[in-house]
């Protein structure tokens, strides 16, 4: 549905539409080298290249300012194309950075050998283990603490620290962090499973180092593609000029992850932060901010100022929240507008939630942020959301539950598009 001026329309009514809903090819392995949650298809994004094509639109530089682990970055590469990429969460960057490269096969079993027979000369001391943040003994045992400092030390022996080598071994580490500590399996809340037996250090590094060397095998990504990831707040992001033709990204939802709570296993054991608490600074969407809410409420668009107006009187703390997370996605929806090249596209995937009775229509306020910001042709459309990538329930308390007796929320999802007119001036 395309929507000239007028925002006011039927969000519910607008129908799916089967080219977005599955891909036509199996997922490469590569996407699943490394756990990240709301990790969206890797579809989408050879469907925004055909898609803007279909336009005569040029799509040599793509770009996803929320990269997560870099699934389109990964596709743009697939597809011959450069990329630019960012993301606030050093864990995502990391990730994003190592899927973006091809390894040499004898180069990395070269690695992981040296790797194992470097861990079997180091020993741990009581001393180094006093050393180790308190918070990583809350997570884990001791035996696998000591066993990961030797591995992660053996690591930093064993590779040279510039190489894209390093970053490849840093991400099998990173990925081995949940299964060898206490961690509940699969919870999207950080909480301890008190029957779980934590994995074996080694024997988790060993089946991880499989899943990579195998997903690199099959590795089919453009070796001349430029790529640039960045670990920044887009907010801060700094564009003197347009250098953009496609944009594919899905935000941040307003308090459905933490996502630097999700990944402070891996903060803290690759010295990203001492407390990860500080990485939630300026993460879009995150609970915790000290903004200031009478001066957030001013800037926001009509369909931001009529939700948060709604959730204030059920929640305030959650109303300051949305509002926060409003004003960053209208600031975020004009830098990629001037981001972008004359007539450049851009995609943003986005699902409504609820809080509360009151609906948090992200999509509607998106569409809003949009034509303020200056793009033309806006279509929305809808796809399905597989239940393998997020569960559509929610418990009493709203908060995500794989029990299907709860309230379903999301089972649907928005593809807004909108493009940048030749000319048209950058605000
Ligand atoms: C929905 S996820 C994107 C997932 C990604 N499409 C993928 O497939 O992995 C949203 C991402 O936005 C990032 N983010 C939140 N606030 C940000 C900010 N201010 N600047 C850059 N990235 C931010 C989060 O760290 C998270 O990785």
């Amino acid at each position: 549905m395309q929507i000239n001026g007028n925002i006011n329309i039927d969000f519910d009514a607008i129908p799916i539409e089967e080219f977005w809903n599955t891909g036509d090819v199996k997922e490469n392995k590569m996407h699943r080298i490394h756990a990240y949650p709301a990790k969206f298809p890797a579809f989408i994004t050879s469907k925004a290249i055909d898609y803007a094509e279909n336009y005569k639109q040029n799509t040599n530089w793509i770009a996803d300012m929320f990269c997560g682990c870099g699934t389109t970055a990964y596709e743009a590469t697939r597809n011959g194309k450069n990329f630019w990429g960012s993301d606030i969460n050093p864990v995502a960057t990391l990730i994003a950075k190592t899927k973006s490269q091809v390894y040499i096969d004898s180069i990395l079993v070269k690695y992981y050998d040296t790797i194992l027979i470097n861990y079997q000369k180091i020993n741990i001391s009581r001393n180094d283990l006093k050393e180790i943040n308190e918070r990583i003994w809350y997570w884990f045992k001791e035996e696998q603490i000591a066993d990961l400092l030797k591995l992660k030390l053996s690591i930093y022996q064993s590779i040279p620290l510039k190489s894209k080598y390093f970053n490849f071994f840093l991400t099998a580490f990173s990925n081995i962090l949940k299964p060898t500590s206490k961690w509940l399996t699969k919870s999207i809340k950080p909480q301890i499973d008190p029957n779980k037996k934590p994995a074996d250090v080694l024997i988790a590094f060993s089946k991880q180092f499989d899943i990579m060397r195998i997903a690199n095998l099959e590795n089919d990504i453009n070796n001349k593609s430029r790529v640039k990831i960045e670990n920044i707040n887009f907010l801060n992001k700094k564009t003197r000029k347009p250098f953009i033709d496609l944009i594919v990204t899905s935000p941040p939802y307003v308090t459905s992850y933490e996502y630097a709570d999700l990944h402070q296993l891996s903060t803290l054991w690759l010295d990203f932060a001492d407390d990860y608490k500080s990485l939630r600074e300026g993460s879009i969407g995150s609970l915790y901010h000290n903004s200031d809410f009478i001066k957030d409420v001013k800037i926001l668009n009509k369909t931001g100022e009529d939700i948060v107006f709604r959730l204030y009187n059920q929640d305030k703390r959650k109303a300051k929240s949305t509002a926060k997370y409003f004003v960053d996605m209208q600031r975020t929806i004009q830098k990629s507008f001037n981001m972008l090249n004359d007539n450049g596209i851009a995609l943003f995937v986005i699902g409504n939630t609820e809080y509360k009775g009151v609906r948090i229509n992200n999509a509607k306020h998106l569409a809003e942020s949009m034509l303020n910001a200056g793009f033309v042709d806006i279509e929305i459309t809808k796809r399905k959301i597989s239940n393998k990538i997020l569960t559509p329930y929610r418990d009493k308390s709203g908060k995500f539950t794989t029990d299907r007796n709860s309230r379903k929320v999301y089972s649907e999802e928005f593809i807004v598009i909108g493009k940048k007119r030749n000319g048209q001036k950058n605000f």
